[in-house]
């Protein structure tokens, strides 16, 4: 369908120009340390030494830029807007011209497996867009009006980055005027005949939102280099 089979590349976008909010922090989440080393680079790490990434784009705040540029001299460095969306389409424009496939990453899961990025690039042979999900852990409820109704956890999941798009799926979806606060909703909303599907994310690729996910994600560390 829209799948340009001319073009090969893979590129991946990794966004970082939120402000971190919930974690008030001084510095955004993804220019914190863990062991050493900033939160961000892990995830530029993953995709660069990924044998199917042939691109790293990463979308920063303005104050970033140079830092960014700096510290990642490999990859192109583009300016973020004022939402996530707003963040992703400024990497869209900035992709290659070959760019086939786009995996959007959020720079706060620092932990992102190769196997994760291989079962996204297999299921797109079948899908137009995947991202990772997991099966929520603990009961789930919904808030009504008087009191509150039990879920069906194995109706639920929990969705993670990256998020994979034939380019020209991802493309349409943000010329669509649509807005949501991830690509699978954008694309849902905006393309009844997308074929979406999920494969198995990782329970480490959990959003840094709060400290307590630095301590944890420090300790996992801990115990995978040992
Ligand atoms: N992001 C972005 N541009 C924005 C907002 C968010 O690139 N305008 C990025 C963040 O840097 C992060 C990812 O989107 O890597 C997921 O967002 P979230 O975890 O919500 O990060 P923040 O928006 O920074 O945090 P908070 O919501 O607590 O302010
Ligand atoms: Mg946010």
């Amino acid at each position: 369908m829209l799948n340009d089979m001319t073009k090969t590349n893979n590129t991946a976008i990794i966004v970082a120009a939120g402000s971190g909010s919930r974690l008030a922090s001084e510095t955004p989440k993804q220019y914190l340390k863990l062991k050493g080393v900033e939160i961000l680079a892990y995830s530029v790490q993953s995709f660069r030494s990924h044998p199917e990434i042939d691109e790293v784009i990463i979308v920063t705040s303005e104050n970033f830029l140079e830092h960014v540029s700096n510290q990642h001299p490999e990859c192109k460095v583009v300016k973020g807007g004022e939402t996530r969306q707003d963040s992703v389409f400024n990497g869209l424009q900035a992709c290659s011209p070959d760019t086939h496939v786009i995996l959007v990453h959020d720079a706060a899961r620092p932990l992102i497996p190769s196997r994760v990025i291989d079962r996204c690039l297999a299921s797109l042979e079948t899908y137009d867009g995947v991202a990772p999900a997991l099966k929520p852990v603990d009961s789930m409820i919904q808030l009504e009006d008087t009191g509150f109704k039990n879920l069906q956890r194995d109706n639920l999941r929990i969705i993670q980055t990256p998020q994979c798009f034939h380019i020209d799926i991802l493309r349409s979806a943000h010329a669509s005027g649509k807005i949501d606060t991830d690509e699978m909703g954008l694309v849902k909303q905006s393309n009844a005949q997308a074929r979406l599907g999920f494969i198995e994310g990782a329970p480490e690729t959990m959003k840094v939102t709060r400290q307590i996910d630095l301590d944890i994600i420090e300790k996992y560390l801990d115990t995978v280099e040992n």
